[in-house]
Parts: structure tokens; sequence; C-alpha cells
């Protein structure tokens, strides 16, 4: 087959897991309409997520806790139009998933939208949910370490599994959501040593944002990846629209090809 048929084709849970098995590291964006969208799957990136961070970058807010189930279905449906062959995740947004039947409900919704997977924030607690969701053939992608809907809950948006026990419930509970039938976790902000220890532990592909070099694939949020957000990034952001002659289009492929060769995130990215 030649390397554009590869190119075409649609990137899904079992892609990730063979990528993972391949020691093939992949790529993944926040995307919240048809243009950005288009761009992130027309330059190689291999999983796209409508983000509840859309709270922040699109709507201004301070944090996604404002973010409603609807306005997540907004911005699936802008997304999937533009969406080729990336892998289409879309967040459950605050609240929308305390209840087992208001989870399916609210799964469902974005699965009609185009989602193709949906990811929850939390640990132990989302066992139950997780099992149900996957049984009724929604797939699922686990958020732990820093979970921002919990912001006020942890007191900031702040590293965590810092100390020895919250990094051995955070790897107990990954492993727990493994079970319960998750298909992809998403580490937020933990140190380097356990953002490895958590992807060597799984059998599922871990996404790292902020979890350092060794997770099975990365994520940026589009607005970090093109220094758009105001104010200053955190420390696991690069800014790859600056210095790049190619515009939107060279920033993002130069993050994908950074991310592929184990450039990104680099030693200055990554909290120890
Ligand atoms: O909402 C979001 O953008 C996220 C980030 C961790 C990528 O969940």
């Amino acid at each position: 087959m030649s390397t554009q048929n590869q190119q075409a084709r649609a990137v899904t849970i079992n892609t990730l897991q063979k990528m993972k098995l391949d020691g093939e590291k992949f790529t993944c964006l926040t995307a919240y309409d048809y243009c950005s969208a288009h761009a992130a799957s027309s330059t190689g990136i291999d999983v796209i997520l409508v983000g509840d961070s859309l709270g922040m970058v699109v709507q201004g807010h301070d944090s996604s806790l404002p973010v409603t189930i609807d306005d997540m279905a907004y911005h699936v449906k802008c997304t999937k139009r533009g969406s080729q062959n990336a892998l289409l995740m879309a967040d459950l947004p605050f609240m929308s998933y305390y209840a087992e039947l208001q989870t399916l409900e609210s799964a469902a919704t974005l699965m009609r939208e185009g989602a193709q997977i949906v990811k929850l924030e939390g640990g132990a607690w989302l066992a139950e949910s997780t099992r149900l969701l996957t049984q009724h053939g929604i797939p699922v992608c686990a958020h732990m370490g820093l979970t921002p809907q919990s912001v006020n809950h942890l007191g900031g948006y702040r590293v965590q599994g810092r100390d020895p026990e919250n990094a051995q419930k955070i790897v107990d509970e990954a492993l727990l959501l493994q079970e319960a039938g998750a298909n992809v976790l998403l580490l937020e902000c933990v140190p380097q040593s356990l953002g490895k220890r958590v992807s060597e532990t799984l059998d599922i592909p871990v996404i790292g944002i902020g979890a350092g070099t060794d997770t099975d694939g990365q994520i940026l949020v589009w607005h970090d990846l093109l220094g758009l957000y105001p104010g200053k990034p955190a420390k696991f952001v690069k800014n790859y629209l600056q210095g790049n002659p190619e515009g939107i289009h060279g920033a993002i492929r130069a993050y994908v090809d950074d991310v592929k060769e184990g450039r990104f995130p680099g030693p200055e990215h990554v909290y120890n």
C-alpha cells in the first residue's frame, strides 16, 4: 500500500493500541471548529480532542466549569465536519456524568454529533461509569493527574502525584479504570517518573500533557501550540508558530515531527 493510502486510513482506538505495542508515538491536539480540525487532521494529527478547555480558550472563562453539554455538542458538530481521519475525542463537561444514567445520556449526545470516544475526569469513582459506557459501545478515555474540573478541590492548577502515596494512588486507580474497560488514559501534570511508570504499567495507550517524555502519545491545546492564549504559558507548553515560516500548518507539522522523533517534550517541559 502506498504511503498516501496509509495516511488516509482512519485512526481508531485499535490504531493507538497498535502504536503503543509498536513503540510508535502518537499525536493529539485540541480543536473546537471546522478549520482547526481540518488543519489538524490534514497535517498528521492522530487524535483530535474537543476539550472542555474551550471554556477558557474559546469562551474566555477562567476555568472549564461553565461549559455545558450543549456547548460541547455544538463544538463537536463543528469539529466533526473538519476532521478527516483523526480519531475524534470529546470531553464530558463538569457535572454531566455524576450519575450513571446521566453519563450514558451525555455521552450519547456527543457520540450522535460525531465523537468517537469520550473523556471523563477522575479516578476510581468512575469505574462503574466506565464499565457502563464501554458495555454500551462507547469508548472511554480516563483523565487523571491534574483534573481541571476539580481545580477548586485541588486548590489550583498544580502538579499531582509528587509524593509517593499520591503517585501510588494514581497508578492503582489507573489500573482499576483499565480493568473497568477504559481504552485510553490521559495523564496531566505529573512528574516525569510517574508518567513513565503509568505508561509502562498500563496496557492501554497513555496520552501525556505535562507528564514527561515517556507517555505513548502527547497532547497540546490548539491555542498553546500557536501561542494564542494570553498570559504566561505552562511549563509543558511549546509555541510552534513562533519563528515558523510555514504558518499554522507548518507549526502543527513541526509538533507532529517533534513528538514522533522524541524531541517534544524536551527536558525544559517536564516536571521532575
Ligand atoms: O480540555 C482539554 O483541552 C484537555 C487537555 C488536557 C488537553 O483535557
